[in-house]
This record gives C-alpha cells, sequence and structure tokens, in this order.
C-alpha cells in the first residue's frame, strides 16, 4: 500500500489530513505488517477522517461498516436476496426439465448473495480501506465475529461456504470508548490514542479549512479550543466542532466571536460562571491568552486581568484574544 514512511506523510497530508509522527509510523506499520489499526480517543477528534485520509493517500476505496446497537451478521457480512432465488425458481419452473440439483447450487452461489461491507472488502483487485466505525457500539460477540476476518482474511458464510480473501484490506477500527474493546482485537491490532491536537496541530487543521483568513485567527481557534479544553466542560469542543465554528465565522464576514453570536456559533457551550470579583464583565466567551503559565488553564470573561485565565504553548505567540466585544489584545504575563 504504501512503499515509505515519506509516501504515507505526503499522501496524509495531500488529503488535508494534518497527522503527527507517532500516527504516520503507526499506519505506516500497520498497512506494511498487513494489521487492523485501532483508532481510539473521543468523538471528533478525526477518527474516521483518518480512515478516508489513508484511502485517499493510497488511491483505493472505502469500504465503511458503520457499527450500531443491534448490528447483525447480515448487515455485515451481507445475505442472500431471496427475491431474486425467488424469481430464478419461478422462471426455471416453467421450462420443461428442472435439474434441482444444480439450481439449488446455484441459489447459494455468490451470484445470488447480497454482499455487506465486509465480504466487499475482501473483493477488490487492489486493497481498499476497510472503516469498522464506532465498534464500541457493538457488543462482544460481534467482535467475535470479526476475528477470523482479521486473523486469516476470509469469510465462513453458511450455505455460501468460506470466503478466501483476494486482496487484504487496511483495517481501521474506530472507537469513542462507550465500551472497552476487548483483548482478542486488541492483541490483532495496531493501536492509536487519537487525542485533541496539540495547539500548533489545531491551528494547521483550521488553517487548511479557511485559507483565506491569516495566522491570527487560525491561531486564536486553536487557543479557544485549548482554553475551553482545559476548563471542566461535560463535552469539551471537539476538532470538528471548531472547525464549524472557524467555517460559520467566515460565512459572517467575521473573524472575532461576539456574545451575540455565542447562541448561534457555539449554542451548545455552557456559559462560563463569572469567576470571582475581579471579573465584572458579561461577555459569554472566553478570554484567552498567551501566558506561560505552570498553574492549570482556566477561563475567564472579559478583558484579560489578574487572575485570570490562561495558558498555552509557548511557541503560539500573536493569538486574537476571543473576549466579545472586547479589541483584540494580548496578555503577556509570567
Ligand atoms: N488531523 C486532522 N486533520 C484534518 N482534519 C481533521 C483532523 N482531525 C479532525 N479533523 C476534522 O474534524 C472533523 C471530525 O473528524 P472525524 O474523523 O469525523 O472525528 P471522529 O471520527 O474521531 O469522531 C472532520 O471534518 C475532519 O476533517
Ligand atoms: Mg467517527
Amino acid at each position: 500500500m504504501f512503499s515509505s514512511l515519506e509516501e504515507v506523510s505526503e499522501g496524509l497530508r495531500a488529503t488535508g489530513y494534518i497527522a503527527d509522527s507517532v500516527a504516520k509510523t503507526t499506519v505506516y506499520l500497520a498497512a506494511k505488517l498487513q494489521k487492523p489499526l485501532l483508532l481510539e480517543g473521543p468523538a471528533g477528534s478525526g477518527k474516521t477522517q483518518l480512515a478516508y485520509a489513508v484511502a485517499g493517500a493510497a488511491d483505493t476505496t472505502v469500504e465503511r461498516l458503520q457499527c450500531y446497537e443491534g448490528i447483525n451478521e447480515e448487515k455485515a457480512i451481507g445475505k442472500f436476496d431471496e427475491s431474486l432465488q425467488r424469481l430464478c425458481v419461478e422462471l426455471r419452473a416453467q421450462s420443461a426439465s428442472v435439474d434441482w440439483e444444480s439450481l439449488q447450487i446455484q441459489l447459494h452461489s455468490q451470484q445470488f448473495f447480497s454482499a455487506g461491507p465486509l465480504l466487499r472488502a475482501l473483493q477488490y483487485e487492489k486493497p481498499c480501506v476497510l472503516l469498522i466505525d464506532e465498534l464500541d457500539k457493538v457488543d462482544h460477540a460481534f467482535e467475535a465475529l470479526l476475528l477470523e476476518l482479521l486473523s486469516v482474511w476470509q469469510l465462513s458464510i453458511p450455505k455460501l461456504g468460506t470466503i478466501q480473501a483476494t486482496s487484504i484490506p487496511f483495517v481501521v477500527l474506530t472507537s469513542n470508548e462507550e465500551r472497552r474493546i476487548g483483548d482478542p482485537l486488541r492483541r490483532r491490532s495496531f493501536y492509536l490514542r487519537v487525542e485533541h491536537p496539540t495547539a500548533e496541530r489545531e491551528a494547521e487543521i483550521v488553517a487548511l479549512r479557511t485559507p483565506d483568513s491569516n495566522h491570527e485567527f487560525h491561531a486564536g481557534m486553536a487557543g479557544l479550543a485549548k482554553a475551553l479544553r482545559g476548563w471542566s466542560l461535560e463535552k469539551p469542543p471537539s476538532v470538528s466542532e471548531i472547525l464549524d465554528l472557524a467555517q460559520a465565522l467566515k460565512v459572517l464576514g467575521t473573524e472575532r466571536v461576539t456574545a451575540e453570536m455565542r447562541d448561534i456559533c457555539c449554542p451548545c457551550w455552557p456559559r462560563p460562571r463569572p469567576t470571582g470579583a475581579s471579573c465584572s464583565c458579561e461577555t459569554a466567551l472566553p478570554v484567552w491568552s498567551t501566558t506561560r503559565s505552570s498553574t492549570p488553564p482556566r477561563l475567564c470573561e472579559g478583558a484579560p486581568h489578574e487572575g485570570s485565565v490562561h495558558f498555552v504553548s509557548n511557541s503560539l505567540r500573536g493569538f486574537h484574544l476571543l473576549g466579545a466585544g472586547a479589541q483584540p489584545n494580548i496578555a503577556e504575563r509570567g
């Protein structure tokens, strides 16, 4: 699939996926050793997209099995097309002589089998990417079904027989960790934790989606993301939500978030509570600054002031402060 690590790096980048060196190396090894790649991490952190990026980089197709509670073998592997079988029997019955034995064999051949993503993935001439998405939504019994496929690259289907892989797909298993994926699958896979990106990488990702904006805007979005994630939110914003916000701001023709926009652009983000007497402003969105600090990140409202917020990587300088109604501002302390 890939002849070198550089090919993986360049290929992923060319598809617009910004990966760190651990991710690139893990993808390369999984492809080279023909092992599944298990991706775990919060929703919206880029797991599904990585599978598509790998397919783009290798110039191949994605076969996707979207898991959900109650998914069964038929959905995953496929099933006999009963209406087609019935039609065939009716047509044959009209002819004078019917060889029922050969008809029975024919009715249970692949011709009458409607393949699901797992079977289709084994039948490409050129290896595809098989994405088994959100595996944590299914139970252990379904996981066990995957073991044969992932260890010997074949599927045993009742009445149809054992189908060997024509080509070995690059398998990506993803999990949002609602349930722990079992050890047999873990053991067979290369493992990659996909966390929220560093501020530098997130700024790059935002830059790819909003190329017309300047660095200050991209870095500001990354800084806002980092600050919000440092706060104790029930569901911290993921890359995906930050990208949505950045794109929404562009559509509105602005690069700054104001209090009025908050309910439109980020309705799910809770309003920060006032953080103390020194902060009397009513601003809805947090202020963020580039202060280097050993104290944990903390959000506050309004203009930067003593005891408020903040930190972010020292290497990112010149961020916008996203205080509603406030002028862009930068606080340097520490
Ligand atoms: N490293 C990245 N490079 C480029 N885009 C990314 C990256 N990580 C996340 N994204 C973007 O974030 C969005 C959500 O990613 P997705 O793969 O659906 O998340 P997950 O599957 O982890 O829930 C997608 O639009 C994707 O393009
Ligand atoms: Mg996903």
